[in-house]
């Protein structure tokens, strides 16, 4: 758990004191760090360029082991990210050289361009993000995350910030709960034992939890989702969560995708991404995730997070291509391909919340197609929606996590790429160029009236790399950037 402290330098005993440093700049209030940096002043391995870094063990001006100094560059070109980048380094360095705690000196130049809180917050969430192994799995666990990260600030600021270092640790701690069920394997993550798990979190949190299965599913039409999850032996089930504030007027919805395994049915995957489909359910787990925060952000919107969970397989009681289901919308959708499921499942949770809860927005989230990622790669999101300001304020969010979306359009007579001779609409579109719009465009068939915004994550919701604060595997990608979008809202 990060904590904020603030104690003379010489008082601070640590295994690891982080002490960034910029270019041609002190950035630190100490006479001991000035100390230290004049010292090494003209040294050519240490400049204070950015992802320099420089050891110095027992320095007699301070009470800890290491110091380690990190160059962060220029000090009017440090952003947010620097920061962020900066402490997972710092944080994945001791967790690889088996120490246990660490504990960072924030900056405070006054020619940093960006706010004391802005830099505490970077710092805060490079380190708390960093400190997270996904060894649920392994007998020999090779890491362990650090015990104790702590923050070094000037008096008043601990409790100036106390809130902010709250706010941190909570959003963080949701990113991790997603990334660690996104890397859970689909043997372990049947919709119901999913639903399971995210019920009882959210329980304890005080939201409101309604699970439907599959005897109302049917009962209630569920068509399409309920067409996905026809060759399975895993039965489907609708999570819905609700954080319902008093006085709330507004209602915002998310919908987020939850396919725990992605065969392709008998549209069958080549076996060369197979294997990768465990992590279709992302939008989902961002989602829960999200929402697990958003009982202790608080903000003063009602937000519920509707969630369809199914497992895509192929039996003898699997959808065919070409079958023909009626949606919970009443619309009838010809099954060109039964790989395009996640379209199938969303639309029936879309035309639910849209008639349950009647929100003012409504915003998806979905590992939806591989287009997304060959047009946007493997760290940007696609957005799509007809709303402008939606699109800005999703974009804003975008920028200030880092979780990036792009705006991508949604032309109207590219809908001719549904068309279904037989039935009122086809999940495959008639060419696989432009596929990620197409996808957008089925969803948005079944959005009414409502501001509806669609985040396609299939490129970011997971890393082939090591990243700073990100180990490879799942990103836990979006609870950041929703969380960071509904306290905007209100
Ligand atoms: N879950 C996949 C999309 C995906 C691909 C996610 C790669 C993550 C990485 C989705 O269900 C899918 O199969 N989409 C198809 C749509 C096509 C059949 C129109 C695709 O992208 O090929
Ligand atoms: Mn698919
Ligand atoms: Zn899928």
């Amino acid at each position: 758990m990060p904590a904020l402290i603030s104690k003379a330098l010489a008082k601070i005993k640590t295994e690891v004191l982080v002490v960034p440093v910029c270019k041609d700049s002190d950035m630190h209030e100490h006479s001991g760090i000035s100390s230290i940096i004049n010292r090494i002043k003209g040294l050519k391995e240490f400049t204070g360029e950015r992802d320099e870094e420089l050891i110095l063990y027992k320095p007699a001006e301070v009470d800890a082991t290491r110091v380690m100094l990190m160059g962060l560059g220029a000090p009017d070109r440090i952003n947010q990210e620097t920061l962020r980048v900066l402490a997972g380094r710092a944080v994945n360095k001791c967790i690889a050289t088996s120490l246990s705690e660490i504990t960072f000196l924030v900056p405070v130049n006054k020619k940093l361009t960006i706010g004391a809180a802005s830099v505490l917050e970077g710092l805060m969430e490079g380190a708390y993000l960093a400190n997270h192994r996904f060894y649920a799995y392994k007998n020999i666990k090779k890491q362990r995350p650090l015990q104790k990260i702590r923050f070094s600030v000037a008096p008043g600021a601990v409790k100036k910030f106390s809130r902010l270092a709250a706010r941190v640790e909570t959003v963080c701690k949701s990113t991790i709960l997603a990334r660690n069920w996104v890397n859970t394997p689909s043997n372990d993550k049947k919709p119901a034992q999913f639903a399971r798990a995210v019920v009882g979190l959210a329980k304890k949190e005080n939201l409101k939890t309604r699970v439907l299965g599959l005897k109302e599913l049917r009962q209630k039409g569920f068509g399409a989702m309920l067409a996905v999850a026809a060759g399975s032996r895993s039965e489907p089930r609708l999570v819905v969560l609700d954080y319902n504030p008093k006085n709330a007027t507004d209602t915002i919805t998310l919908v987020g995708k939850g396919v725990t395994f992605d065969s392709g049915g008998l549209n069958l995957k080549p076996s060369k991404t197979l294997h990768r489909m465990k992590a279709d359910m992302a939008g989902a787990a961002a989602v829960a995730a999200t929402l697990v925060s958003v009982s202790k952000l608080r903000p003063k919107v009602r937000v519920v997070g509707i969630m369809p969970l199914v497992e895509n397989m192929l039996s003898a009681t699997a959808t065919r291509p070409g079958d023909i289901i009626k949606s919970y919308a009443d619309k009838t959708v010809e099954i060109g391909n039964t790989d395009a499921e996640g379209r199938l499942i969303l639309i029936d949770a879309i035309a639910y919340a849209v008639k349950t809860y009647k929100p003012q927005i409504l915003i998806d989230m979905a590992t939806l197609t591989g287009a997304c990622v060959t047009a946007l790669g493997e760290k940007i999101a696609g957005l799509f929606t007809f709303d402008d300001r939606l699109a800005q304020k999703i974009m804003q969010s975008g920028e200030k996590t880092r979780e990036r979306c792009w705006r991508m359009p949604l032309p109207e007579d590219y809908k001719d790429l549904l068309k279904s001779d037989l039935a009122d609409i086809n999940n495959m579109p008639s060419t696989r160029a432009g596929a990620a719009i197409t996808a957008a465009l089925f969803l948005s068939e079944f959005t009414g009236n409502t501001r509806w915004a669609h985040i396609d994550i299939a490129g970011p919701a997971n890393s082939k790399n090591d990243h700073a604060y990100c180990p490879s595997g799942a990103t836990g990608f979006g609870v950041r950037l929703l969380c960071d979008f509904l306290m905007a809202e209100g």
